[in-house]
């Protein structure tokens, strides 16, 4: 996982690229470094450690030029350091290159290579393509016919862009990594992804697996590997710029928790007719799931949460439903025919665990529907269909706003898929609808009333914290649990509530608190579950609606969700606990938008 970006144009090409990876740096920042053509050749500068080390290089050493690329890293292939960091060069240091994504055969091509003559100083995998395209370079005088000759010996996964220094152009090539083109007027930009460039143009190029594409200050090209000119539309993107940057909040990840009115709006417009009872699913008409026998979704990490969420869903409206984690997934499939439709849940639309299984249920006949984030992303290329989430563009690591949206979005879907198979409409649709209605008013409830601050105040800093809750509140345990580890580094752990007794029971002590999650159905179990821990010393945060009050008296803390359907007070839940979460890593002092070892996007297995 690996940020790219290039620039084109007739003014500084540093400050761009300094943008564009900054705004990218949500997608690895353990190096970072550019390359600028100016009239004395190609200069590279290159650090590693985050972004901040590689401007204090260049405020030493800062290259002029109006042409370059630049990249932010996460390692695959090599720790960390100078030498690992992109851009990468050939022994003559006529050509440098970024890569987001894995060279498959490497390897063979690093011997190859080696076997005549040339040089390599890094670890990567990427270092062999700046060296094919110098090889190449000796085969074709055109240094655009050496690129795609060098490309076309590639194997794997890769968003590359290059520089050759006798050219006034960027070369890149997408195959199975993200690659977006964004033209303003006098000058062209290339990212992994719209918000390394949206302030400075709205208009873009969604470039697809097998473009090539050769921008020079004047005007782009984007062809297949052999030549043959392509047609892609140039797109008008629909958020402000505003929308990638903090706005005020010192993290994004609160920023993101706060946004969850709006963007659970946008998930929801045009799609909830509550009055009429009815769900609109743009290209999913009543009936386009008539043919499914079962569903099975595939996900990762917190999607998977929301996937387990949708899967408990449609089981309760009798659809078979499963809920994999894909990874599993894609190295041993369940059974599965033409009548199963397989759905892929990704915010980024780019886990590489995600994309495998897509490619296994393709394999086995399985119709595929992707839900996800972003526009333009691999999973939406590779499924049948896609829907979107609408939660507009997430940079905190931990995924906040969108497993929000991802319910909301695959509780219609369930919503359809269940009316379709079973021919009739759910006698709780109504219900349902009206309180996804309600629900962005309820989720502002909460933000402007929610007390989490002071619980994490009261409990930060002890052992271990448990969640645990039954049915839909179950994901909601597990992903409070997630949430909490990934950003305090605190051991968390999420059970459903009839597991307790059967081991987790005995590490609880008064040093590990037990946040309790009730949506309003099955309480009585949870509730003597939660007084089971209680007996024990643990300290006892219920999650519940104010309905629940008089049965909850006995907990330490009670954080109130407004009443609601118990299939979307797991997203009001779930809210509460993002709050915990966040504040107990915010005075426990953690670099809460990048945790540790983590990224946004795992585009390897
Ligand atoms: O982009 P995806 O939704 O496919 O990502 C899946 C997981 O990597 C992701 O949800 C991860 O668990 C988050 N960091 C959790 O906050």
């Amino acid at each position: 996982m690996c940020g790219i970006t290039a620039y084109v144009g007739t003014d500084d090409a540093v400050g761009g690229l300094l943008t564009g990876l900054a705004n990218l740096e949500y997608r690895g920042y353990d190096s970072a470094g550019i390359a600028v053509k100016n009239g004395r050749g190609l200069r590279v500068v290159k650090r590693e450690g985050e972004l901040e080390r590689l401007r204090e290089a260049l405020g030493t050493e800062r290259p002029t030029g109006t042409i370059g690329i630049g990249h932010t890293r996460w390692s695959t292939h090599g720790p960390p350091t100078d030498e690992n960091a992109h851009p990468h060069t050939d022994c003559t240091g006529r050509v440098a290159v970024v890569h987001n994504g894995i060279i498959e055969n490497y390897e063979t091509l690093r011997e190859e290579l080696s076997a005549t003559g040339h040089e390599f100083h890094s670890e990567t995998d990427t270092e062999v393509v700046p060296h094919l395209i110098e090889a190449e370079l000796e085969r074709h005088e055109n240094p655009e016919s050496a690129f795609r000759a060098a490309v076309s010996r590639l194997e794997g996964s890769y968003a590359i862009a290059c520089l050759v220094d006798e050219t006034e152009v960027v070369y890149a090539a997408r195959q199975g990594s993200p690659l977006v083109l964004g033209q303003a007027e006098g000058r062209y930009f290339l990212a992994s992804d719209v918000p390394a460039f949206r302030e400075f143009t709205d208009e873009v190029v969604y470039l697809e697996d097998g473009d090539i594409v050769v921008v020079r200050p004047d005007g782009y090209t984007v062809t297949d590997c052999s030549g043959v000119p392509l047609a892609r539309p140039v797109e008008t993107v629909d958020w402000e710029p505003e929308a990638a940057g903090k706005s005020g909040y010192p993290h994004y990840m609160l920023k993101e928790i706060h946004e969850q009115p709006a963007s659970l709006r946008q998930t929801l417009q045009g799609r909830v007719e509550s009055l009429a009872g009815t769900v609109t699913l743009e290209e999913f008409p009543p009936g386009a799931f008539a043919d499914v026998e079962q569903v099975q979704f595939v996900a990762m990490g917190t999607s998977h949460h929301a996937a387990m969420y949708a899967a408990s869903m449609l089981s309760g409206r009798g659809v078979t439903a499963n809920a994999y984690m894909a990874g599993e997934y894609a190295d041993s499939p369940p059974p599965m025919s033409a009548d199963t439709l397989v759905v892929a849940v990704t915010q980024s639309g780019e886990t590489a665990d995600t994309m495998n299984a897509v490619r296994r249920a393709r394999d086995g006949g399985a119709r595929t529907l992707a839900v996800t984030n972003v526009v333009g992303s691999s999973v939406t290329r590779e499924c049948d269909d896609s829907l979107f989430i609408r939660a507009g563009p997430e940079i905190g690591v931990a995924a906040t706003k969108t497993f929000s949206s991802q319910v909301a979005t695959l509780s219609l879907v369930a919503e359809r898929v269940a009316e379709d198979v079973t021919g009739v409409a759910s006698a709780d649709t109504r219900a349902l609808l009206d309180a996804l209605s309600d629900l962005p008013g309820d989720v502002q409830r909460i933000l402007d009333e929610s007390p989490a601050r002071e619980v994490a105040e009261a409990l930060y800093g002890c052992d271990a914290y448990f969640f645990i809750g039954r049915r839909a509140a179950y994901p909601v345990a597990l992903e409070g649990a997630l949430k909490f580890k990934e950003i305090t580094y605190e051991h968390a752990e999420g059970f459903a509530a009839s597991e307790l007794k059967h081991g987790p029971l005995a590490l609880v002590t008064d040093e590990t608190p037990v946040f309790g999650v009730l949506t309003g159905e099955d309480e009585t179990k949870t509730i003597g579950n939660l007084k089971e821990v209680q007996a024990r010393d643990a300290p006892v945060i219920v999650v519940a609606p104010p309905s629940k009050a008089d049965k909850v008296g006995f907990a330490d803390y009670v954080l109130t969700i407004p009443e609601s359907h118990p299939e979307v007070g797991g997203i009001l839940a779930n809210v509460q606990l993002q709050l915990v979460s966040y504040h107990a890593a915010d005075l426990l002092g953690r670099p809460i938008d990048k945790p540790r070892n983590l990224a946004k996007s795992v585009t390897v297995e």
